[in-house]
């Protein structure tokens, strides 16, 4: 059976980390591409050069031009740049400016990735995640099955190691979800949280309950707080989770960013939900019954995505 082809944007931590994890599965040749020169091309000899020791066995090349890029399986796209403060003015770009700036660099990204792999599925991470969705998905023009997002499988992944560190139980055995945009308005589930099928509220107080999901609702940022700059190496977990749900064809219930259309009331608007992935791509949204509290939380979350959608423009 022929390899899969996997294209990552990007050479930066998340895209290296991913890269990293994509290899030590074997789960596809990868191309890395960034801007900036030798960065992709010494990054993936580096990798390629752990290939003996660390017994993974694919192809691995780096490059500033596309070409190699041509009839990939999925890309994932993280180019773009951090709000980083000015060296000279210390000021802090707008959010709006932010938007704009990363808003040209994943669609000029997007366009040469899609004309090269018309038929890829594109796996975006570049933030504001999910404005830059619907940049993918205008710049691409491919169906939105074939245009997902990465955030809720971080944000869950956040959400279950800090939930297993609180009960003193394995990461394996905690289960729940965290929905909507990714940022402090995203929705974790506490009632749909579980270990090993026991509700959690039965093994926790409210109070520390709610300590967890306003610690998760800020756990990017506290992680800039530390390093100052964003941490990489659970972003591409659940960046890789997702690519191997896609490639291996495993029909994964994962908390993506997809295009609803009507799903929870919600129109033409990038939010996470879970979705079933597949060789397909996004291959079903499932739509699960939420409360009132819990609807008018994503709903919340669903009007913050939108007012930075609409920075876009489009
Ligand atoms: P980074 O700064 O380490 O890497 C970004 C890379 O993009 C850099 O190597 C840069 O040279 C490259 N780049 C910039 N413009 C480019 C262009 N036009 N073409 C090709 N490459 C270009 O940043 P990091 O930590 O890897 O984060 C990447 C993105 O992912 C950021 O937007 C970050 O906010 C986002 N992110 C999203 C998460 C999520 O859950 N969705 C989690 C963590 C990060
Ligand atoms: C994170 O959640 C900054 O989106 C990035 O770590």
């Amino acid at each position: 059976m022929a390899r899969s082809k996997v294209t990552i944007v990007g050479a930066g931590n998340v895209g290296a980390t991913c890269a990293h994890w994509i290899a030590g599965k074997e789960l596809a040749d990868v191309v890395l591409v960034d801007i900036v020169e030798g960065m992709a091309s010494g990054k993936a000899l580096d990798l390629g050069q752990a290939g003996p020791v660390m017994h993974f066995d694919i192809a691995l090349s780096g490059s500033v031009d596309y070409d190699a890029t041509a009839e990939s399986d999925l890309v994932v796209i993280t180019a773009g740049v951090p709000r980083r403060k000015d060296p000279v003015t210390g000021d802090y770009p707008s959010r709006d400016d932010l938007v704009r700036t990363n808003q040209g660099i994943v669609g000029e990204v997007t366009r040469r990735v899609a004309q090269l792999s018309p038929d890829a599925i594109l796996l975006v991470v570049s933030n504001p995640l999910d404005a830059m969705c619907h940049v993918v998905l205008e710049e691409s023009g491919f169906p939105s099955q074939r245009v997902v997002g990465q955030a809720g499988a971080l944000d869950t992944a956040r959400y279950k190691a800090f939930i297993a560190q609180e009960l003193g139980v394995s990461v394996r055995d905690v289960h729940g979800m965290v929905l909507g945009g990714h940022g402090d308005t995203m929705v974790p589930l506490p009632r749909h949280t579980s270990v090993a099928g026991i509700p959690v509220r039965e093994l926790m107080d409210e109070e520390t309950l709610q300590a967890i999901i306003e610690r998760t609702r800020q756990g990017g940022g506290e992680i800039v707080g530390l390093l100052g700059y964003s941490g990489f190496y659970a972003p591409s977990a659940g960046t890789v989770e997702m690519v191997e749900a896609i490639l291996r064809d495993r029909k994964r219930v994962i908390p993506s960013a997809v295009l609803l259309n009507g799903e929870y009331g919600i129109e033409g608007l990038y939010v996470g939900v879970p979705a079933v992935l597949g060789a397909g791509g996004v291959e079903r949204i499932i739509e699960m019954q939420l409360n009132d509290e819990e609807r008018a939380m994503l709903e919340h979350s669903a009007a913050a995505v939108r007012s930075v959608v609409d920075v876009l423009g489009y």
